[in-house]
C-alpha cells in the first residue's frame, strides 16, 4: 500500500492504477463502516484508493475540529489489512494553500436538515469532495448511508458538475444493539452510550409501522418523537420525513423516502436515518 500526501505524488502514484479505481474519502479514527465502503470497493474495482484528511472547512466554529479524533499508525494499518492500494494523507496548506478561495455549493439541497443547523457544511464537504475527485479522478466512489443528506448532495453535485464517477451507497454499518457506528461515538459516556440506542429503536419503530402500512409522514415522525422524549439523556433536534434525493418534506410516503434524525447525547450530537420503499 502506497502513502502519498502532496499532490504531485498522488498523481505519479494514481497514473500507475489500473482502472477501475474505487474511491473512500475519509476523516479516519476508522471504524467497521469505513471499512464497509473500503471493501464495497475492493470488490467492484482493480484498485482502491482511500484519503484521509480531516478537513477543517466543514466544521463550524464551535465544532469538534480540534478535538476530532485521530489515530492515523491504526488507520493505516486497518486500510493495508483491508486491500487498499493507495491512501492520501493530505494537510490543510495542501487541500488549501495560503490564498485560496474557490468553494463548491450545491443550494437548496443544503440549506435543510444538517445545512440548516450547520451552516456551511455542506459547503466545505462539496469543496473538499470536488477538489479530491478532480486529484484522484476515480470512477466509483463510496459514501455510506449513514450520512444521507452528505450522499444526496454529493450525487447532486456529480450530476450538475458532470463528473464522470459513479456514486455508490452502502449501507450503513451498525454495533450489535442498533447504534449506528461512528467517529463521534466515543466521545459517550457509558450511559449516553447505553442511551444512544433509543436512536435505532426510534427508528424501527416506525419502520414496523410504515411495513404496517402508515404512511403519513407526520404520524411516522411523531412516533420517533414521542420514543426518543420517552429518553431522558436524548434530546431530538429535529426528525424529518423527505424525499430520498430532493429533501423535500413529505406528507405522504409514496416513492423513496428518507426518515433522518439529529439527536444529542448530552453534548455529543448524533444522527441516523432510515430508508423506506
Ligand atoms: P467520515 O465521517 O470519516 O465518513 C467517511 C465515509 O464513511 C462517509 O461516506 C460516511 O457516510 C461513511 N460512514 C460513516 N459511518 C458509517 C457507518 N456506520 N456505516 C457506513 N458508512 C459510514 O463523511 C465524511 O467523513 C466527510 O464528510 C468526507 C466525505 C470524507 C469529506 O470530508
Amino acid at each position: 500500500m502506497k502513502i502519498v500526501t502532496d499532490h504531485n505524488e498522488l498523481h505519479a502514484a494514481r497514473h500507475l492504477l489500473p482502472r477501475t479505481v474505487g474511491f473512500v474519502p475519509t476523516m479516519g479514527f476508522l471504524h467497521a463502516g469505513h471499512i464497509s465502503l473500503v471493501k464495497a470497493a475492493r470488490g467492484e474495482c482493480k484498485s482502491v484508493v482511500a484519503s484521509i484528511f480531516v478537513n477543517p472547512t466543514q466544521f463550524g466554529p464551535n465544532e469538534d475540529l480540534a478535538k476530532y479524533p485521530r489515530d492515523l499508525p491504526r488507520d493505516l494499518a486497518l486500510l493495508e489489512t483491508s486491500g487498499v492500494d493507495l491512501v492520501w494523507t493530505p494537510s490543510a496548506e495542501v487541500m488549501y494553500p495560503s490564498g485560496y478561495q474557490t468553494w463548491v455549493d450545491v443550494e437548496s439541497l443544503t440549506r435543510r436538515l444538517e445545512g440548516d443547523i450547520r451552516p456551511g457544511h455542506f459547503r466545505g464537504v462539496t469543496t473538499v469532495v470536488t477538489q479530491m475527485f478532480i486529484a484522484v479522478a476515480p470512477d466509483k466512489a463510496y459514501f455510506g448511508q449513514k450520512d444521507a443528506q452528505q450522499t444526496a448532495v454529493v450525487r447532486r453535485m456529480t450530476k450538475d458538475l458532470d463528473f464522470p464517477i459513479e456514486i455508490v451507497v452502502c449501507p450503513t454499518v451498525r454495533e450489535k444493539d442498533g447504534l449506528a457506528m461512528s467517529s463521534r461515538n466515543v466521545y459517550l459516556n457509558p450511559k449516553e452510550r447505553e442511551a444512544a440506542t433509543v436512536l435505532f429503536r426510534a427508528l424501527s419503530v416506525a419502520k414496523v409501522a410504515f411495513d404496517s402500512g402508515e404512511h403519513k409522514a407526520k404520524k411516522l415522525c411523531s412516533l420517533v418523537s414521542a420514543m426518543i422524549a420517552n429518553e431522558p439523556l436524548a434530546h431530538l433536534q429535529y426528525v424529518s420525513c423527505a424525499d430520498y434525493d430532493t429533501l423535500d418534506e413529505l406528507v405522504t410516503v409514496r416513492g423513496k423516502a428518507l426518515l433522518s434524525i439529529a439527536v444529542f447525547m448530552g453534548k455529543t450530537r448524533l444522527i441516523d436515518n432510515i430508508v423506506f420503499g
